[in-house]
């Protein structure tokens, strides 16, 4: 069957990576997380103190970046892609709310923007991935075959980010969690550089209502539609 890329991008903690990952899953496709990109150099850039509050030393960081080397491997038990930055695996680190309160401001900057968007655009060369984000289908993949725009309200997001933080054991009130993703939402809409936005080809998926289960069945039903059309 003819390989294809599907592209899933929305509001921050509303199940994407979730759907991504269960229909990469399903159809033997990769699954590549662009997020964890942005978290990671934001990892990268509070490990080395290039933070004071929300400002970043873009002077150090531009001359960083180049060096900084992201990377996903398969986690031999687990089955599931993890992150790693400069050979070492940060999955657990780059999800602690830490990460999400600065997050927004590096994906703001141009240069981290460029950077990442090449190395995507490389890894979906050979297609037959997953992509999930906030621009995979307006900037990375703008031909992307199959374009999902993913929605909820923000008390659920928040809610469902708050029980996945919890299940972890990390801090993090409700109404904390609640105020990032609504900042998060605001920064990444507003930004100057590939805002988040619904790309005009794009399906929309309001998952407020909807169980794990039913999504999967609703996307499954979409890449069957993309697929089994014109071959
Ligand atoms: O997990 P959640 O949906 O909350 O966020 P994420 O997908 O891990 O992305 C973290 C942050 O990275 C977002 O709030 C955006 O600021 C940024 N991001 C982006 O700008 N472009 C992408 N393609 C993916 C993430």
């Amino acid at each position: 069957m003819k390989k294809i890329i599907i592209a899933i991008d929305g509001y921050s903690s509303c199940g994407k990576s979730t759907m991504a990952k269960d229909l990469a899953k399903e159809i033997g496709y990769i699954y590549i997380d662009s997020g964890a990109m942005y978290r990671a150099v934001t990892f990268y850039c509070l490990e080395h103190g290039l933070f004071d509050g929300n400002e970043v030393n873009e002077v150090e960081l531009a001359k960083a970046m180049p060096d900084i080397r992201i990377e996903f491997r398969l986690n031999a038990e687990t089955k599931r892609p993890e992150t790693y930055l400069d050979g070492r695996c940060v999955e657990k680190e780059i999800r602690t709310l830490a990460v999400s309160q600065k997050v927004s401001f590096i994906a703001a900057l141009g240069f981290v923007r460029e950077a990442l968007v090449r190395l995507q655009q490389e890894m979906g060369k050979e297609k037959g991935i997953v992509m999930d984000g906030r621009d995979i289908g307006t900037t990375v993949f703008p031909d992307a075959e199959l374009k999902v725009f993913v929605t909820a309200s923000a008390a659920i997001r928040a809610k469902r980010r708050y029980d996945e933080l919890q299940a972890k054991g990390e801090k993090g009130s409700y109404e904390e969690i609640l105020a990032n993703v609504e900042e998060r939402d605001r920064i990444d809409m507003n930004r100057a550089v590939s805002p988040l936005r619904q790309a005009e080809d794009a399906v929309v998926l309001d998952n407020s209502e909807m169980t794990v289960d039913e999504q999967k069945t609703w996307l499954l039903a979409q890449y069957g539609r993309v697929v089994g059309r014109g071959e």
